[in-house]
């Protein structure tokens, strides 16, 4: 049986480090694992109005929450801004968890990955996922964390060009397959 991962890329922009850090993890992951990419770049601020009886949501609310739906795990990787998650993932997380009662988080393992271009290495932005993660009952895998520190040093076109965060990020995917399994 395949298992279906979501992916959540905290930055739009088209060179960015966490896309190039979410594509070579999602290269990691066993073949028996359907890894798609989920477009958050689109979606509206969440405003509940949207979310009224007898009100239509926006096309991208429907489109973004039915994706999710159908999703059985979640990855998240993320830059830092201003210590704390990027408004796209905050925004993503918002909309999913409504209308309330349906959201699409619930229960499904969570993988959060953050890094940055200096030494701090995301740390208030990965946290900060973990915080909303807890209210929306996801289980995250505690350990190893994940923590990427001066990313340009350590991708090269796009690539991993060390063996040790090579052979790292490898440990936590592996672990985290066997975490996922528990809640699938
Ligand atoms: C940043 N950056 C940043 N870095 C950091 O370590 N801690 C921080 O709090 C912030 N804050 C921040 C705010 C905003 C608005 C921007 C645009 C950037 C720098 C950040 O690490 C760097 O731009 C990364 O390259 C962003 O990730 P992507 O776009 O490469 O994935």
């Amino acid at each position: 049986m395949m298992t279906k991962l979501g992916i959540i890329v905290g930055s739009l922009r088209e060179s960015s480090f966490s896309q190039q850090w979410a594509d070579n993890l999602a290269d990691m992951f066993p073949g028996d694992w359907d890894k798609s990419f989920l477009e958050i770049g689109d979606l509206p601020l969440y405003n509940e109005d949207f979310d009224a009886e007898g009100a239509n949501p926006p096309s991208e609310y429907n489109r973004f929450r039915k994706e999710m739906s159908e999703v059985d795990a979640v990855l998240f990787v993320t830059p830092e801004y201003n210590r704390s998650m990027p408004a796209t993932i905050k925004n993503a997380l918002d909309v999913g968890s409504r209308p309330y009662g349906d959201s699409v988080w619930d229960g499904k393992p969570a993988l959060v990955a953050s890094h940055s271009i200096s030494g701090i290495s995301g740390f208030g932005a990965n946290h900060s996922i973990r915080q909303s993660l807890v209210f929306l009952n996801m289980p995250v895998l505690q350990q190893p964390e994940v923590y990427l520190a001066n990313s340009q040093d350590l991708l090269e076109d796009g690539k991993i060009n060390n063996e040790g965060t090579q052979d790292f990020l490898q440990s936590v995917v592996d672990t985290y397959v066997d975490f996922a399994k528990k809640f699938l």
